[in-house]
């Protein structure tokens, strides 16, 4: 028996009341299991209203990323089929991580309301503040090989990108898979490979999307160089609501990559990106961090970027790249 199933009747019954005799009947539990249901439901900050001989009506649900929430219309076939939910955490990634070493399922979710230790690339700390975005994680047994795992990352970009034009939100993705507006960050994307020679175990990937954040609430340092998804709507967005979008949307490159490879998603990602035919310097991931200049020309097969350089051109598998 899920929540879910409870919520879902409630939310369904609008402004009705539902009596707890036709809930147990469904549910195929006792009374007392649904009271006992329903407690828990309060506890965790649904406001639901009993009745004698009506039953229960809700009067608000939380605005939080609960499972139960999540779920509920949720039309993918392999990503959030089971979801872990904390209110805090040090970092989701770190949490899936462990997950999936025990056998978590491809597809499962890891989703805080806030990080205290959020992961960002390159070591760098990422700020992941109470119930004012959507952190998670999704792990992947996928089917490809360790060489195409980098490309986890321009697929995950991709499915961000699809699901806000679901809101009519225009994304930018700099290469590799930063999604910016008007030159700030507003989703941060970090994949995690875990497999031996030939053979992906898991991938854990981390999304950090800015959703309800005003520009003052960002700490200074950030303010010039982060933005949210509500400074760009003009009004808060459903975290709830825009996590489903994204999970649907990851779904079906999901798939899609699976049944017949990454040529389509990289594509898109194309279609979406700033990056190519600007100048742009680049601090390389390898090559001891070596830094230089260029005009982004492509991108290759493999999802790195071709810069044309006063010396000839260069591919950066990895590293980070701002525009000129
Ligand atoms: C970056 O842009 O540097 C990547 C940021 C990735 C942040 C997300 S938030 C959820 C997941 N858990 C983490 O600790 N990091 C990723």
């Amino acid at each position: 028996m899920r929540k879910t199933t409870i919520v879902e009747m409630l939310k369904n019954a609008g402004e009705n009341f539902v009596s707890g005799e036709s809930i147990a009947g469904k549910l195929e539990i006792s009374r007392t299991a649904v009271w006992k249901h329903i407690q828990s439901l309060r506890e965790s900050g649904y406001r639901i209203l009993s009745r004698e001989r009506c039953g229960y009506k809700l009067e608000d649900a939380p605005d939080l990323l609960l499972p139960g929430e999540i779920q509920i219309g949720l039309d993918t076939e392999i990503i959030g089929k089971e979801m872990h939910y904390s209110p805090s955490v040090e970092s989701t990634n770190r949490d899936a991580k462990a997950l999936a070493y025990h056998g978590a399922p491809d597809g499962t979710i890891v989703v805080a309301e806030e990080q205290t230790g959020g992961k960002g690339r390159l070591d760098r700390t990422f700020y992941s503040p109470r119930g004012k975005g959507i952190w998670f994680s999704i792990i992947l047994r996928p089917k490809f090989l360790p060489h195409d795992a980098p490309k986890c990352t321009l697929m995950t970009a991709v499915a961000i990108a699809e699901a806000m034009n679901r809101f009519n939100l225009r994304a930018e993705i700099k290469w590799p898979n930063d999604i910016m507006h008007d030159g700030r960050k507003l989703v941060g994307i970090l994949t995690e490979i875990t497999g031996e020679m030939g053979k992906i175990t898991y991938v854990v990937i981390g999304i950090g999307i800015n959703v309800n954040i005003s520009r003052d609430e960002f700490p200074e340092e950030l303010r010039d160089v982060a933005t949210s998804l509500s400074e760009l709507n003009g009004a808060p967005l459903s975290r709830v609501d825009f996590l489903r979008a994204v999970l649907e949307e990851f779904d079906k490159l999901y798939r899609e990559v699976n049944d017949s490879g990454f040529g389509e998603i990289l594509n898109r990602w194309r279609k979406y990106n700033v990056t190519l035919g600007k100048k742009v310097r680049v601090i390389s991931a390898g090559d001891g961090g070596e830094t230089f200049n260029g005009k982004a020309v492509d991108l290759d097969a493999d999802g790195a970027l071709v810069v044309e350089t006063a010396d000839g051109r260069r591919t950066v598998y990895a590293g980070d790249v701002s525009i000129r």
